[in-house]
């Protein structure tokens, strides 16, 4: 099979020497060796992780984190769906039972909006919380995020850190406070990563900030759960996670990508494929081939719902270092643009596409485009999910 793949890398570089070269469609590595010689491009990679702790229950222990951290006054934040369900009760039963003082915010828009964001601000900026709790899917840890970066940086315009050219992009010097992440869908990989995203209505586009200073402190990834999940939403999220590891071990390698940053402090935090972020992909990947069906199709297969949990982290590990490029790109519009879509299984009353469906649509046709770039990674993910590669 080896010897079968390195045929069919030479017959695919045969076809991408004799294709287009227009600036739009020709990227590739020659060009971007050159640029390593003029010695402008990166050197380095960093990883920067989220604490993570997995366990059936663990749940139970959240009361006891915030009480070791010396928490007075903690911000709990989760949307009006999950306000109801098991998750929320498990993590306010554990805050009663250590005795921590904690105020709940769970007026979280299900993809959240710029608006909804500076809501969820205000709502921070008016107490003096010294942590901060999510529990819930993409949405909420997202949104807790952004609570807690501006309630620490009051002083700050809300563009200030919202991705250029949108916002200004500039680096967050101010220090956060501790923020654990509970994720209930499988999912996002929010716990693991210093990304949240929203929808800015102005312009109709989803964009987000960046930083490794707004990764939660510890994200903790308790399978039971995922067990709530409905089936679209499990469905949606597994997408997300798929996209997230195919698209970061795709993505151009960290040591091809330029400028160069002059300081550590402005290395992004998406800084291309790279050898770690590549073991993440690719395990990500093994699981949800796996195991993604059986989670949507039943939703007892408990052993499935959790791999995909972790499978969620590990994915966030990876693209959370790596970055995403084109399934992610080309979302932010499908969702930014939705206008009476109502996604089946989403306890909303607004129009959505939910985030992992607005990024699996484009992805036949971006692996399409992006194989000639990368052969053998492209091959290599098609094996991971089930493809035979029948060579002569
Ligand atoms: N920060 C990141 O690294 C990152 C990465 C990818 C996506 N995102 C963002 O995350 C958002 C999407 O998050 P998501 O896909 O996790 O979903 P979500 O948070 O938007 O939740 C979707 C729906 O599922 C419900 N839900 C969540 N968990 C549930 C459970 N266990 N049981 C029953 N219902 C449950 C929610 O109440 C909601 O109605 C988007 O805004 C997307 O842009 C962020
Ligand atoms: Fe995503």
């Amino acid at each position: 099979m080896a010897g079968g793949r390195e045929r069919v890398t030479h017959m695919l570089k045969q076809l991408y020497r004799a294709s287009c070269m227009c600036p739009a469609h020709s990227h590739n590595y020659s060009q971007s060796i050159e640029k390593v010689v003029s010695g402008k491009t990166e050197y380095a990679f960093e990883m920067s992780l989220s604490n993570i702790r997995y366990g059936k229950g663990v749940t139970k222990e959240v009361g006891m984190d915030l009480q070791n951290l010396g928490a007075r006054s903690v911000c709990v934040v989760t949307d009006k769906n999950i306000s109801q369900l098991p998750p929320l009760k498990a993590v306010l039963d554990s805050l009663t039972a250590n005795g921590i003082n904690f105020q709940i915010y769970d007026n979280v828009r299900v993809e959240p909006s710029d608006q909804s964001f500076k809501d969820a601000i205000e709502f921070a900026k008016k107490r003096e919380f010294d942590s901060y709790v999510a529990v819930g899917g993409g949405s909420v840890i997202d949104t807790c995020k952004i609570a807690n970066l501006y309630a620490s940086s009051p002083e700050s315009d809300f563009l200030d850190y919202v991705n250029a050219p949108i916002g200004k992009g500039k680096p967050v010097k101010a220090t956060l406070k501790p923020l654990i992440a509970v994720p209930t869908t499988a999912g996002t990989g929010s716990e693991t990563t210093g990304v949240a995203i929203f929808d800015y209505k102005e312009l109709k586009v989803k964009t987000g900030i960046a930083s490794r200073a707004i990764k939660p402190f510890l994200g903790i990834i308790d399978p039971l759960h995922t067990f709530h999940m409905p089936e679209r939403v499990m469905a949606n999220s597994g997408f997300d996670v798929l996209c997230h590891a195919l698209e970061s071990y795709t993505a151009l390698p960290y040591n091809q990508r330029s400028p160069c940053p002059s300081n550590p402090m402005n290395r992004p935090a998406y800084q291309g494929s790279n050898p770690i972020s590549d073991v993440w992909a690719i395990h990500a990947l093994r699981i949800v081939s796996k195991y993604l069906k059986r989670a949507i199709k039943n939703p007892d297969d408990q052993e499935a719902r959790a791999k995909m949990h972790l499978a969620s982290a590990f994915a966030g590990m990876g693209f959370g270092n790596a970055g995403v490029h084109l399934c992610h790109g080309m979302s932010y519009p499908i969702s930014g643009l939705v206008k009476n879509y109502k996604a089946k299984d989403y306890n909303v009353d607004h129009s959505l596409v939910p985030h992992g469906l607005s990024v699996v649509l484009t992805s036949p046709a971006v692996f399409t485009f992006t194989a000639p770039m990368c052969p053998e990674r492209h091959l290599e993910a098609a094996q991971i999910m089930g493809m035979i590669l029948l060579i002569t």
